[in-house]
């Protein structure tokens, strides 16, 4: 029978095992004051009405004094916890922090930063992409050659409609280009870095590697735009005001006319930097975005026209930081990262140069 007794008890339980002993006791199945409950089913209406709200009140004091001192018991505890526990903020904090800003990481936000200047916004899309926004969008139909510049992956079809196309890991960013025309009202100005993926492997080739895409839709756009963007752009990303461009005709399926632009080179130290114009090299990609591709984005060509250009991040990395193998990017040597890092602290900034 449980009575006052158990409340004593509870109420000077030694520590918290013990009273979830006497919780079992009391309110546990077979406990005392569960058993008192049970009785209830037993008795003549009279006695119940009787009975009823003394075990009531019992069980009600029982839950209560158990609470109340589970309470105490816990704030015993911590303070106990507190008062013997020791933290010693002497100890010398750990060394200078190991991690660092890969040299990609560091480009794209540079990139970023550059190109926020001008009035242009980062945008997204999936690495596994359809075909639809990978190729055909972009003026690339089925068995068009074009789709075999590129050695695509592609991927296993699971389950789904059976006649669906396999997606693939996009070949380049270029599909951005779609999904923002696509799913946004022109005008339009932004740029798309991000992971893209081909089946080549050498030391300027990797089966994954970064590109940047950059597209404008608007009225009255014309090649001069395309030509003043590329060359302000270059100039900062170089962090150099003699950066030469040339911009040679070229052949890709989503512009029209196409543009290959070089930069020009000169020897500085025995090194080729960019800049004057002794040489020249390839960085970009470009053209005027072709009329098919604004109608498959459901625009009229008529009233919208546009810019776009793409190049490799990698390659932009190796040539302002004088990297030579393309592999090491990303082999995780911390050697390596150590010595092209970047402070993870050193944000890019226009007004710090960003390359800082
Ligand atoms: N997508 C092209 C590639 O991966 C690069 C490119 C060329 C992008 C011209 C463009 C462009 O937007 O206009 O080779």
């Amino acid at each position: 029978m449980a009575d006052s007794d158990d409340i004593d008890r509870i109420r000077s339980a030694p520590d918290l095992q013990a009273l979830e002993a006497l919780r079992v006791s009391t309110l546990g199945k077979s406990g005392s004051v569960t058993a008192r409950l049970k009785s209830l089913g037993k008795m003549s209406p009279e006695e119940r009405s009787a009975e009823a709200p003394k075990i009531h009140s019992l069980r009600e004091a029982v839950t209560a004094a158990l609470a109340g001192r589970k309470a105490e018991l816990e704030n015993a505890e911590l303070e106990q916890k507190l008062a013997t526990e020791r933290i010693d903020l002497s100890l010398p904090a750990p060394q200078t922090p190991e991690g660092s800003v890969h040299p990609v990481s560091q480009v794209m936000d540079e990139l970023a930063e550059i190109f926020a200047d001008l009035g242009f916004s980062v945008a997204e899309g999936p690495e596994i992409e359809e075909q639809w926004y990978n190729f055909t969008a972009l003026n690339m139909p089925e068995f068009h050659p074009a789709r075999a510049m590129q050695d695509t992956f592609y991927c296993r079809k699971i389950g789904g409609d059976p006649d669906a196309e396999a997606h693939v890991l996009r070949t380049h960013t270029s599909p951005v280009q779609i999904r923002a025309m696509t799913s946004q009202p022109p005008p339009l100005r932004i740029i798309a870095p991000g992971r893209v993926y081909r089946s080549d492997s050498d030391a300027t080739h990797t089966p994954m590697f970064h590109q940047i895409e950059g597209l404008v839709i608007d009225k009255g756009i014309h090649l001069g735009h395309l030509k003043w963007t590329l060359e302000t752009f270059l100039k900062a990303f170089f962090e150099r005001d003699d950066v030469v461009l040339r911009m040679r005709p070229s052949y890709f399926p989503f512009t029209e006319p196409s543009a290959e632009v070089d930069v020009g080179w000169s020897m500085e130290k025995g090194r080729r930097v960019v800049g004057g114009c002794e040489g020249w090299m390839e960085v970009l990609g470009s053209g005027m975005v072709h009329p098919n591709v604004i109608a498959n984005c459901g625009l009229d060509p008529e009233e919208w026209q546009g810019f776009a250009f793409g190049t490799g991040v990698d390659r932009l990395a190796m040539l302002k930081y004088g990297m030579s193998d393309l592999r090491a990017f990303f082999d995780g040597d911390l050697r390596w990262l150590r010595h092209y890092g970047f402070r993870s602290l050193d944000v890019p900034t226009l007004s710090g140069g960003v390359g800082a």
